[in-house]
């Protein structure tokens, strides 16, 4: 295989080496797709402004997350289902994120428990949670989360039912019977039917909670002290009310542009979030991030921080925990070349004035 000398290029690799139906699901969007598009081409209408005769022989990445010391910051994702990637699924993704001392979120719907992944040793772990009907349920794997050691909470908030990702619709898109939903096994609620149409749409329709509102957030609050993200913000409206109601964090996403089609790119409302936000709690973003440079750029519209979501599963195709490592490492090196060519030598450096976004002039 030729060196892979960018991120992105796994995606081809995992094309070839997977199944159809798993490589659509990975990589699809809603619909027309416009927004996964998008969700990439947005970067490119943001430019730098370097500054120039800055010594840059030291460069510090390091960052800190709900208090959480980390080496970049360059998180993972939750992804469900990685074990269809690769058969160590989301153990090497836990144990890619040690090695490169940051943080991964693990999906609700993982293909390895909490219990699982905190076995694989220390690290700093999120967990993503979705909300279903079933509040025991949901209260029962909050406790586990708790126990087993995981720092946050991600709460999504854009999944009041499935997105239509047509290519999932088409393949009849379905988790095999050798692998389960980890942290719903026992109940009924672990495995995954053979539908028309695509099982995760299913699957989701049936236990997903669309009664899910602000409330909810509270109650959330009142069975746990672990701090909580909302992910999946797209508003300047809907961050003060996060903020009012005490969330933790924000998380700037559209799924990976899997939910709603048609709504813009994360990076485009990044900084409308920010300003929002006014310094109360950290944001973040997540979606198209696939250089160093897109880092950089979120990091100077106001992100404390980005999440990758299908570099990690096609690097997992690809190469499993190896992968997932080079993944980081390479978006680490990118990242870092991107702050020295700019001038700056640690986060706080990076600001406002190092990025023009093209739809400045239109405001
Ligand atoms: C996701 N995403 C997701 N989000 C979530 O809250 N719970 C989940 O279980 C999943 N599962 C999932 C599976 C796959 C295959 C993908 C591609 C995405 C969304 C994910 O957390 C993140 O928002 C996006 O993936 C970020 O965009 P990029 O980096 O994939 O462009």
């Amino acid at each position: 295989m030729a060196e892979v000398t960018n991120v992105s290029e796994y995606e081809a690799i995992g094309r070839e080496k997977l199944p159809k139906m798993v490589y659509d699901y990975f990589a699809s969007g809603a619909e027309d797709q416009w927004t996964l598009a998008e969700n990439r081409h947005a970067f490119s209408r943001i430019l730098f402004r370097p500054r120039i005769l800055i010594d840059v022989s030291k460069i510090d990445m390091t960052t800190n997350v709900l208090g959480f010391k980390i080496s970049m910051p360059i998180m993972i994702a939750p992804t469900a289902m990685q074990k269809l990637a690769h058969r160590d699924g989301e153990y090497a993704t836990a144990r890619a994120a040690s090695a490169a001392g940051t943080i991964m979120t693990l999906s609700s719907m993982s293909t390895s428990s909490v219990e699982e992944i905190a076995s694989t040793g220390p690290g700093i772990r999120f967990f993503q949670l979705s909300v279903y009907k079933d509040r025991h349920v949901i209260e029962r794997l909050v406790r586990r989360v708790e126990r087993a050691g995981f720092k946050a909470i991600a709460l999504t908030v854009d999944v009041q039912r499935l997105g239509r990702r047509e290519a999932d619709i088409k393949n009849r898109f379905t988790l095999p019977p050798h692998l389960k939903l980890k942290n719903f096994e026992g109940l009924d609620l672990g495995k995954m039917d053979k539908v028309d149409g695509s099982g995760l749409a299913s699957y989701v329709g049936g236990q997903s909670d669309r009664t899910l509102s602000w409330k909810d957030l509270k109650w959330l609050q009142s069975i746990t002290s672990l701090p909580i993200l909302l992910k999946g913000v797209l508003t300047a409206e809907d961050t003060r009310i996060a903020i009012q109601n005490g969330a933790n964090g924000i998380i700037v996403s559209n799924h990976g542009a899997r939910q709603l089609d048609y709504v813009p790119a994360t990076i485009m409302v990044l900084e409308e979030v920010v300003k929002a936000a006014q310094g109360r709690v950290p944001v973040f973003l997540d979606g198209g991030v696939r250089h160093g440079t897109d880092v950089f750029k979120a990091l100077a519209l106001g992100a404390s921080g980005i999440f990758i979501g299908r570099p990690v599963v096609f690097s997992l195709a690809a190469e499993g925990e190896a992968g997932v490592k080079k993944v980081l490492q390479m978006l680490r090196d990118e990242f870092e070349l991107t702050m020295a060519l700019n001038g700056c030598r640690s986060l706080s450096e990076i600001t406002r004035n190092h990025v023009i976004a093209m739809w400045d002039a239109s405001r």
